[in-house]
């Protein structure tokens, strides 16, 4: 049994999910298979509403599926835990905490002692260019400002997977950019496991080793593509010839489920 899951970091198994909403029932996710390497990063993509953020919530740990198992190391995840770090797609942090203690939180959490709390965290602050803010509060900062310190938050417990929900969204084009190559660099050093949503097919290219296409709602996955471009890439890897072909194959899949949703 463990040899069959050797490599395999998360295993996602007949997952379905549906919501409760006013009056009717709401297919989010209907029965998604999928399985994710150790060091993979894995984009996904696909129309609003398709259940991206399900998914993702369920491998956090954060809601449970209707059906299905979601194993990570091959044992079946049971709540959040903190080998899986998570970056919302709207950054979630304390109101009432400063950018070094919003950052320092998770690391308080696992008992850091603080010298060593606070010089990882200004380590990761300093990452992510906000080292003149250290002692704001998040309403002093702007969008892109308060995404760079919920995504310093999570690099700086060092989880294995790392769970990002379109965390580049909001952010000017320069920052994600420099955010873009800063993940690579990270997820090329430090072996993590990636998974990472995006509606943006450039991003999901230039980041991904596979895209994951998700179809209109109820979300199930439509077509899983190996990005075959060797890392490690660079933003000059998006004027590549096979850059310009994958993206237009992509898009042709792509558009088709946002129109399925708009029609
Ligand atoms: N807590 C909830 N209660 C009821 N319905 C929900 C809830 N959360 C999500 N949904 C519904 O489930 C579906 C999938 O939502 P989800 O947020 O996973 O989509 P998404 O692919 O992340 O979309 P987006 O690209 O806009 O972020 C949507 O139809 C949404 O309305
Ligand atoms: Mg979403």
């Amino acid at each position: 049994m463990a040899g069959e899951n050797r490599g395999i970091k998360l295993k996602i198994q007949n997952v379905s999910k549906n919501y409760d909403a006013r009056n009717a029932k709401v297919t989010a996710l209907n029965q998604v298979d999928l399985e994710i390497r150790e060091n993979e990063f894995v984009c996904v993509i696909g129309p609003s509403g398709c259940g991206k953020s399900t998914l993702l919530n369920i491998i956090a740990g954060l809601i449970e599926p209707s059906q299905g198992k979601v194993f990570l190391d091959g044992e079946e995840i049971k709540g959040t835990g903190k080998e899986r770090g998570v970056v919302f797609q709207q950054y979630a942090l304390f109101p009432w905490l400063t950018v070094l203690e919003n950052v320092k939180f998770g690391l308080k959490l696992q008992r850091l002692p603080d010298k060593e709390a606070t010089e990882i965290a200004m380590r990761y602050i300093k990452s992510v260019d906000l080292e003149d803010f250290v002692n704001a509060y998040p309403k002093e900062l702007s969008g892109g400002m308060k995404q760079r310190v919920a995504i310093a938050r999570a690099y700086a417990v060092n989880p294995e997977v790392l769970l990002l929900d379109e965390p580049f969204g909001a952010l000017d084009a320069q920052t994600r950019a420099q955010l873009q190559t800063e993940l690579l660099n990270t997820w090329q050093t430090e072996k993590k496991t990636c998974f990472f949503i995006t509606h943006d097919v450039d991003e999901a290219i230039l980041l991904a080793s596979r895209i994951i296409i998700m179809s209109a709602r109820p979300g199930r996955i439509k077509q899983i593509l190996d990005v075959d471009i060797p890392y490690p890439r660079t933003q000059e890897t998006k004027n590549s010839a096979k850059f310009l072909e994958m993206k237009a194959e992509i898009w042709n899949e792509v558009y088709e489920e946002y129109l399925a949703v708009i029609k």
